[in-house]
C-alpha cells in the first residue's frame, strides 16, 4: 500500500502546475535530464515496449535547426527555453523486446508482422511517456511547456533522416526513417509572473460517468 502524496505534492505535479512560456534565466544542467529520465522511464507501456525516444536540444545551434519547423506563435518561447524535448517514436521498437519483454518471445514477432498495430502502439505509448516525462520534470522542480504546433515531417527529416540514409544520425539508436517526432516539450524553471488566468477543467460530471 503506497503513501497519499501530500497536498503540496499534488499542487507542484498538477494544481499549480501551468504551461509555461516565458523562463527564469537559471540552467537546466544534463545532469537533471538524466534525473528526469531515469525516474519516468518506469511509467508502464504495452508489453514494456518503451517506444519514446527523447532528442534534448540544449545548444543554440540545435535550436536553430529546430526554429524554420516551429509554428510562428511557438518560435520565440522555444528559443528561449533552456532546454526543448523532441518526445518521438521508434518503428523499431520491438526489436529491444528481447531486452525489455524477455519472458515472451513470440511478442517481438508479433509486432515485426503487424505494421499497423506497431505505429498505433508506438504513438500511444510515446504519448504516455511524454507524458510522464512533463510529470517527472514538475516532480523535480522543473516546468513544462509542451508543443504540437509544428511540421512533424520536416522535423523528421531534419533529426531523423526520415526519406534518406542516416548522414547525419549520431545516435545509433535512431535507425534511419524509423523514428518519427510525436510533441515537443521545452523544459527549464518558469517564470510565473507572464503566466495569464488559469482556464478551467471539465467538471467530473461533465468528463465522467460511472457505470
Ligand atoms: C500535446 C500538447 C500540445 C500543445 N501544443 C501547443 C502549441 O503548439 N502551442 C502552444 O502555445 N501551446 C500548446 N499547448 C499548451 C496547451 O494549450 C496548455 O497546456 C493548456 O491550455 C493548459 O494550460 P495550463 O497547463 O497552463 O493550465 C499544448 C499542450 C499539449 C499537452
Amino acid at each position: 500500500m503506497s503513501n497519499i502524496l501530500s497536498d503540496e505534492a499534488l499542487d507542484q505535479l498538477f494544481r499549480e502546475a501551468r504551461t509555461h512560456n516565458a523562463w527564469l534565466d537559471k540552467p537546466v544542467t544534463d545532469d537533471i535530464l538524466r534525473q528526469i529520465y531515469d525516474v519516468m522511464k518506469w511509467g508502464p507501456t504495452s508489453a514494456n515496449g518503451s517506444p519514446a525516444r527523447f532528442v534534448f536540444l540544449r545548444s543554440p545551434q540545435s535550436k536553430q535547426r529546430l526554429r524554420p519547423l516551429l509554428a510562428p506563435g511557438n518560435v520565440e518561447k522555444t528559443m528561449a527555453a533552456p532546454v526543448t524535448v523532441i518526445i518521438a517514436y521508434d518503428l523499431l521498437f520491438f526489436e529491444k523486446l528481447p531486452k525489455l519483454f524477455p519472458h515472451a518471445p513470440a511478442m517481438r514477432d508479433y509486432f515485426a508482422q503487424n505494421p499497423q498495430l506497431v505505429e498505433a502502439t508506438a504513438k500511444r505509448n510515446s504519448s504516455l511517456q511524454g507524458a510522464y516525462l512533463m510529470m517527472a520534470a514538475r516532480a523535480l522542480g522543473l516546468d513544462c511547456g509542451p508543443m504540437s504546433g509544428f511540421d512533424n515531417a520536416k522535423l523528421d527529416e531534419e533529426f531523423f533522416s526520415a526519406g534518406k540514409e542516416c548522414e547525419g544520425c549520431d545516435q545509433e539508436f535512431f535507425p534511419a526513417g524509423h523514428v518519427r517526432s510525436n510533441f515537443l516539450c521545452n523544459l527549464g524553471y518558469g517564470d510565473r509572473s507572464n503566466l495569464s488566468p488559469r482556464n478551467p477543467r471539465l467538471e467530473f460530471d461533465e468528463a465522467c460517468s460511472l457505470l
